[in-house]
């Protein structure tokens, strides 16, 4: 099973021409409340990409709560581990312009009372965190997991600095560019190297490496390989949540006992065709849709 813990919230998505400067006001004509929250979304996107997945985390006693929970309920997530606390459901604003890219900001909320006592790992699961509840959380979760058997993933999104104590209890950390290089920056390590730095992180904590890049497609570095993958050729609308969806769908490859090289394909397929829906959820794909276009992505080994 994978057990996604960490936080859920409602989006308000505005399309803008183009994104505000500091000190400037955007006029648009609408926007649009949609579930989001990076832990909703790739529990969300596990789910429908088939893996069995159970989400704990904290929402508001609020309206917000209930419509930020409708997808993961009709994608059959378990949320027993749900809690309703007394701040407010947490909340993001989100610009996107004309040419897809975005501007975030989150207020957490419900998302700052999420406690590690709310997991209840068994051996053998695949614990999925992201880092949009409190670290000291986080880490009590990375050491939870550890005790009782699970394996961990963190998505190191938005990025907080990791002590290396924590660093040496993941087992899969995934990141994308300005996450890696911030935790270059942490280590002391050459940022302009991001391959670099991602192959040594791996070979000092025994951790498999993801960076994601994008429309750069992705990479991994494991123990025994390293591998580059490539991307679908499609046009992004808006690229929100694909970072996401190509997390969950990763885990759920995981979880099924995949490879490496076709967890990669099962990402990127996900990452890629959540672009082709506004918000951070409707384009997320089910499993079925994910096979039909895993051929597509090329891999190819990264020499190190
Ligand atoms: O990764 C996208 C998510 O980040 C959005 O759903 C928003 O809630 C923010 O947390």
């Amino acid at each position: 099973m994978i057990i996604v813990f960490g936080s859920i919230g409602l989006d308000i998505v505005q399309s803008v021409k183009h994104l505000p400067r500091p000190g400037e006001t955007v006029l648009t004509a609408d926007y649009v409340m949609l579930p989001g929250g990076k832990g909703a979304n790739q529990a969300l996107a596990a789910a429908r990409a088939g893996a069995t997945v159970r989400f704990a985390a904290s929402i508001g006693d609020d309206d917000f709560g209930q419509r930020a929970l409708l997808n993961l309920d009709l994608a059959g997530v378990d949320l027993t581990d749900v809690v309703r606390r007394g701040r407010p459901t947490a909340c993001a604003t989100i610009s996107v312009d004309s040419v897809g890219e975005n501007q975030i900001v989150v207020s957490s909320g419900a998302n700052l009372d999420t406690v590690a006592e709310q997991l209840n790992p068994a051996a053998g699961d695949l614990v999925l965190q992201q880092m949009e509840i409190l670290p000291s959380e986080i880490w009590a979760g990375l050491d939870l997991a550890r005790e009782r058997g699970a394996r961990t993933i963190l998505n190191a999104a938005p990025y907080q600095s990791i002590p290396l104590a924590a660093l040496a209890k993941i087992d899969v950390l995934i990141l994308n560019e300005v996450e890696a290089s911030m935790l270059a920056h942490d280590l002391g390590l050459d940022t302009s190297d991001l391959p670099g730095v991602c192959g040594g992180v791996q070979g000092r904590f025994d951790t498999t490496v993801v960076l994601t890049l994008g429309a750069g497609g992705a990479m991994a570095f494991a123990h025994d390989e390293a591998l580059q993958a490539g991307i679908l050729p499609i046009r992004a609308l808006d690229t929100v949540g694909a970072g996401d969806a190509f997390v969950g769908a990763y885990v759920a490859a995981q979880s099924g006992g995949m490879a490496l090289a076709d967890r990669l394909r099962w990402g990127s397929v996900a990452g890629g065709l959540a672009c082709l829906r506004p918000g951070a959820q409707d384009g997320v794909p089910e499993r079925a849709a994910i096979e039909a276009r895993q051929d597509e992505i090329t891999i190819t080994p990264i020499s190190i």
